[in-house]
């Protein structure tokens, strides 16, 4: 693998820490994850305690090559290594039957495990370098807004990282598909990059979506990937009025809009967001830390269409939004 030379001191040091049980920050092509060896409970538990996260949340396995999967999972359906074999590396992530000499922290202690390889050269160049798997959740506080630079992480988990490699910005910007292979009928737990049709040629049935009782996945929860500002969606046309009217008690708003605003006025920040999906996923979770400033009221966001191609985006809005009750936002 052809590694900047720049990166190859990175990467040693990185793996160095990862094999003494330290927290490396790592990209990926969909968002920073926050690595930590997977086979060593000490380490893996550093996890939980940077995050803030609570230790029945089952952790995503990332492996540097296919067949490392035995390793991890046991009774392998044929499904699982043809969609590793199509898609990997890349931003789908299996859940299967766990090995039972896993860790119980790794799975929450489920009888599942969330495997996937990323398509980065740095996490697969770490990959290879430090020998193991590398468990890894988005590297952000618990609920808050993945990063998606390095800067993120740096702002999120300070001092509780041991070593941040900085592979610049995420190209895909979301987190990964899960697709659960563990039950009778397979099922999209988190909309991804990797779309339920491109899943259905894989499958004699669409996979089913929504986790119906299913394991615990925060991704899952309401309230996920938020900022700390309320947030509404609103129709395109409701939002240059709603703007007006937050304007008017002299505060803040930032509105993420596929169009120009129509109002002239200042005093707010509109942000002119792409109309290709792929392209809006790319720029999304930065937009919305930028907006996420203490004396912004709210951040309006213009409703993506709903069709297949916005459905990662729209599931995101959907839990960004969920935080924010009515009652506390009385102007708009
Ligand atoms: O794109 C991604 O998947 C990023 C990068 C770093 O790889 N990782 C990521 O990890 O988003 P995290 O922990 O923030 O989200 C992983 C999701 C969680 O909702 C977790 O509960 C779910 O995957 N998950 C992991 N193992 C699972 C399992 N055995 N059963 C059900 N859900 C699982
Ligand atoms: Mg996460």
């Amino acid at each position: 693998m052809g590694i900047h030379r720049e990166f190859r001191h990175d990467i040693v040091q990185a793996a160095d820490l990862l094999r003494a049980g330290g927290l490396v920050a790592f990209p990926t092509e969909t968002v920073y994850g926050l690595g930590a060896d997977a086979a060593c409970q000490r380490a893996v538990s550093r996890i939980f305690a940077a995050k803030g996260r609570p230790a029945d949340h089952p952790l995503i396995v990332h492996l540097g090559q296919m067949a490392d999967l035995d390793l991890w999972a046991r009774d392998i359906p044929a499904e699982a290594w043809h969609l590793a074999t199509h898609f990997w590396p890349g931003p789908l992530t299996l859940i299967l039957k766990r090995r039972p000499d896993v860790l119980d922290l790794v799975t929450g202690g489920q009888d599942t495990i969330g495997v996937r390889m990323p398509d980065h050269p740095l996490a697969l160049a770490l990959l290879k370098t430090f020998g193991g798997a590398i468990a890894a959740p988005s590297a952000n506080r618990f609920g808050r807004i993945s990063p998606t630079a390095a800067a993120h992480v740096i702002a999120e988990l300070g001092i509780a990282v041991d070593y941040v490699i900085d592979g610049g910005p995420c190209a895909v910007g979301l987190e990964s598909t899960i697709l659960d292979l563990s039950g009778v009928q397979p099922r999209v737990l988190r909309p991804g990059a990797v779309t339920c049709s491109m899943l259905a040629e894989w499958f004699d049935e669409i996979p089913i979506t929504g986790d119906a009782g299913g394991p615990r996945a925060p991704g899952r929860l309401p309230s996920h990937y938020a900022p700390s500002t309320p947030l509404r969606l609103l129709e395109s046309a409701a939002i240059d009025e709603s703007v007006l009217s937050t304007l008017i008690t002299g505060q803040f708003v930032t509105v993420l809009s596929m169009r120009p605003p129509k109002t002239s006025v200042s005093g707010y920040r509109w942000e002119t967001m792409p109309t290709d999906p792929q392209a809006y996923a790319r720029v999304f979770y930065t937009c919305l830390r930028n907006a996420d400033r203490k004396d912004c009221r709210c951040i309006l966001v213009e409703l993506p269409p709903a069709t297949e191609e916005w459905t990662a985006v729209n599931d995101r809005l959907k839990r960004a939004a969920a935080n924010t009750q009515q009652n506390k936002l009385e102007v708009v």
